[in-house]
């Protein structure tokens, strides 16, 4: 059987994102973009209103939603503002998710009932300088020392770098065993020799907070490390299938909002005598950024729908992943095309969303990782 129908609850869920993100993350969005603002009063209020925990079981503060009312909140609020999008998506799916469902009772009391009622943030540290796509090539380097590890390196572009307050660190402990040597350790900041490099001055989501982590011989206690030792790269790779999820969704409200934007503008400007979109040239447009989106839409509620029916979702989440992030780019450029020499001025918004969708074909894991994953699942 298949049911296009969302239940009462999703309907409700999407409700409560688009008011939120009309009534909290419109105003003032152009200026967080401008001057690289991170969105904190707005990021509070996405904890109260339970979209940072929003698939967690409520006995540890989160909201226990499904997968499909985080694509349709995830839509919502990427129409607007896809920094606060970016926040949301990496405290959901690379922190919480992983904590819940392999972390200890004692870190899910500690780290998790906090970061998914937002009181805290997480950011999820597994690239470095040298290892973006190939993620097994891990120069971060966790030492065995008994009762804790000795943690060296550097990671880069850290999504929540310098705003979140736990990190789940990617770090190599046996490099004699490859990436079965890698594991995954919860690091506080604060810990000695932690450091926090310089925000990254970005094309897009300007208002997300991106910096590198410098790691010098900082100690971080053996009940830390999750699950069980050398299990860290299954488990990036596992955070990753899921989080792609979260991050096409948010291609989806990029392409979406552009697209709204355009359809808007172009019943309003006239040209040639008549409306724009009474040019077929404009309204061709159209039909394709609206049929691309809808395709869009239907991978990401399907991998979501998969998640939730506990069924393999690595090739549906990359599917979803790689198409609504073309769709975002393609779909921005359009949109900026329709509205002519205002789409290239901020106060249109539509500048800003192209610059945003860039970003959703290189992270977690480019186009071409995605291509990895489909194709290798084909002949699996
Ligand atoms: N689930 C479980 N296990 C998995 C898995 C998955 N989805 N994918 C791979 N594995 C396991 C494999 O089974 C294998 O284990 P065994 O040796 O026990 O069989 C192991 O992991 C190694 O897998 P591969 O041989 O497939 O590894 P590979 O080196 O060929 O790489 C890859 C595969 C898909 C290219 C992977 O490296 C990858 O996904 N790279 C991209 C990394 C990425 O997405 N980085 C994003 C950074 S985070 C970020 O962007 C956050 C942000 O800012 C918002």
């Amino acid at each position: 059987m298949i049911d296009f129908q969302f239940t009462e609850e999703q309907e409700m869920i999407r409700q409560a994102a688009r008011d939120f993100a009309q009534n909290d993350l419109l105003p003032g969005v152009i200026e967080r973009d401008e001057k690289q603002i991170f969105p904190a009063e707005q990021v509070r209020k996405m904890g109260e209103l339970g979209f940072l925990g929003m698939m967690v079981d409520p006995k540890y503060g989160g909201s226990g939603m499904d997968t499909v009312s985080y694509v349709l909140a995830m839509e919502e609020i990427s129409k607007v503002d896809a920094s606060s999008s970016v926040i949301m998506s990496v405290n959901n799916s690379l922190v919480c998710w992983g904590l819940e469902k392999f972390g200890t009772e004692e870190q899910k009391q500690k780290y998790l009932t906090r970061l998914a009622t937002g009181e805290i943030i997480g950011a999820f540290a597994l690239s470095e300088p040298e290892a973006g796509s190939d993620a097994t090539r891990q120069n971060t380097t966790a030492i065995d020392k008994g009762d804790h590890y000795l943690l060296n390196g550097t990671k880069n572009w850290i999504t929540n770098g310098g705003s979140a307050s736990v990190y789940l660190v990617i770090a190599q402990t046996n490099p004699e065993k490859g990436h079965k040597g890698i594991n995954v350790l919860i690091v506080e900041k604060g810990t000695p020799g932690f450091e926090i490099g310089p925000k990254e001055n970005k094309l897009g989501i300007r208002g997300s907070d991106t910096h590198s982590l410098l790691f010098t011989d900082v100690k971080v206690p053996k009940e830390n490390r999750i699950g069980e030792d050398g299990f860290g790269f299954k488990f990036a790779m596992m955070t990753l299938s899921g989080g792609r999820i979260g991050i096409a969704a948010q291609a989806l409200g990029i392409a979406s909002g552009a697209f709204e934007l355009a359809l808007k503008y172009s019943q309003e400007r006239k040209a040639f005598g008549k409306e724009i979109i009474n040019h077929q040239v404009i309204a061709f447009k159209l039909a394709d950024m609206a049929t691309n989106i809808d395709a869009a839409r239907l991978l990401c509620l399907k991998a979501a729908w998969d998640k939730d029916t506990h069924k393999n979702y690595d090739q549906s989440g990359a599917m979803a992943k790689l198409f609504a992030a073309k769709t975002a780019m393609e779909t921005t450029v359009e949109a900026v095309q329709i509205h002519g020499g205002y789409g290239f001025v901020k106060e249109y918004h539509v500048e800003r969303l192209m610059r945003d969708a860039k970003i959703t074909q290189i992270y977690e894991g480019t186009s071409e990782i995605q291509k990895i994953v489909i194709s290798r699942s084909l002949i699996k």
